[in-house]
């Protein structure tokens, strides 16, 4: 058992944590957790559908390991991580009586570790919390770098702090009962760690990809691993995204263009956007001669080939009229000026921030695609 699980540390000096990553981390969390602990009491958030699979056994892991603890559970899905939510949650939170040393605990996917650890950076101005991320893309991606935040009518993630969380645990047993296209869409997260900062990454996950979405446990570890080690390197040399973070967002500004057309629902998930993101970035550095062609088309192939959709047709947004993508890149939150930054890629391991798009050429190729 413990030489399934593996250990890396985001070095943020005194805010720096560790993840730890294999299978059963929930059975062994009441553990891990005791020694960060000011005060023997946590509050567990989740949603219903987590709770059903994952609940009960972190609960007994808390207990057996003599620490107190309350749960409250949000509904599943986005709209959970609006203002009416989060309000009802804070205030569901401080009912249970919590002090600064009380501890949140986030056990579910992307939206409960934002909402959670939003609450955690506001209650009595700031408690500690801890990720128990589990969704594929929780583990590679949200649940480490301490951004948190919720969504208003206006646009996603506009309200929100950075706050890093004191140990993430990503249980990789709990992606047994994650739906397969969920995996998937995770699995577009990991693809873009080696699309833009390690070629060999990228070879390796041609081969294996398959393992690692059959949930085979060394391809998944390794998996899961290298994309933490990647963003928990990025995130220590930029925390508060000045610079080099901003490569994390390759495939986001298309895809945001997507998700915003499509209301953030389950008709596009943020991974599928991502991938579709990914390739048009790709396509687009193509045809302004930045990038290989061939390059480009290794991308389509193996999104293709794990399943992933790689065309707008294939999500029903074939013609999309290129002035409406526009306008939503133009509301993402990386606007300067009214001008739309880019990560494009040079080549297969390796991307840059183009700060000042051209919109003619943009304009142009968003014309075209299909
Ligand atoms: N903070 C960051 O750095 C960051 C980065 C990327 C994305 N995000 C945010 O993450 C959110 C998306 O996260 P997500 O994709 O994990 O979505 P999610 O949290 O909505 O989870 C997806 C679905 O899977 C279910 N689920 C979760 N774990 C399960 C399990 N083990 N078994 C069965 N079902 C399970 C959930 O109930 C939900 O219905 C978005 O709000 C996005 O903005 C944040």
């Amino acid at each position: 058992m413990a030489g399934e699980i593996e250990k890396l540390r985001v070095e943020l000096g005194d805010r720096g944590y560790e993840i730890l990553v294999g299978p059963r981390l929930i059975e062994s969390a009441g553990r891990e957790i005791l020694p960060l602990l000011r005060r023997r009491q946590v509050v567990i958030v989740s949603d219903e559908t987590v709770a059903r699979h994952c609940l009960a056994k972190l609960r007994d892991s808390l207990s057996a390991a003599g620490i107190v603890h309350h749960t409250v559970l949000l509904p599943p899905g986005e709209e959970t991580k609006d203002l009416d939510h989060f309000g009802r949650l804070a205030e569901q939170i401080l009912a249970v009586g919590i002090e600064r040393g009380t501890m949140l605990v986030a056990l579910g996917g992307g939206v409960v570790g934002d909402v959670t650890g939003f609450a955690a950076a506001t209650l009595l101005r700031g408690i500690d919390f801890v990720q128990i991320p589990t969704t594929l893309l929780a583990q590679v991606d949200s649940s480490v770098g301490g951004k948190t935040g919720i969504n208003t009518r206006m646009g996603k993630n506009l309200i929100g702090a950075f706050y890093q969380p004191r140990l993430v645990l990503a249980d990789t047993a709990t992606l047994t009962t994650l739906p397969h296209r969920e995996l998937l869409a995770g699995y577009a997260e990991i693809v873009k760690y080696g699309l833009i900062r390690d070629a060999e990454f990228f070879t390796w996950l041609e081969a294996a990809g398959r393992s690692v979405c059959d949930l085979a446990p060394a391809p998944l570890r390794r998996a899961v691993m290298t994309s933490c080690a990647m963003k928990a390197d990025i995130v220590a040399s930029d925390e508060r995204e000045e610079g080099d973070r901003a490569l994390l967002n390759f495939g986001h500004t298309f895809g945001h263009a997507l998700e915003t057309e499509t209301g953030f629902s389950a008709w596009l998930l943020h991974g599928e956007a991502v991938g579709l993101g990914m390739v048009l970035a790709f396509d687009f550095a193509a045809r302004s001669g930045l990038v290989a062609v061939a390059e480009s088309e290794r991308v389509h192939h193996h999104l293709d080939e794990m399943g992933l959709p790689t065309q707008l047709s294939a999500v029903g947004l074939a013609g999309m009229p290129a002035d409406c993508l526009i306008a939503h890149m133009s509301k993402d939150k990386k606007v300067r000026d009214g001008r739309i930054t880019l990560i494009l890629p040079r080549r297969i391991g390796e991307a840059f921030v183009m700060k000042d798009a051209p919109l003619g050429e943009l304009r142009d190729f968003l014309s075209g695609v299909a």
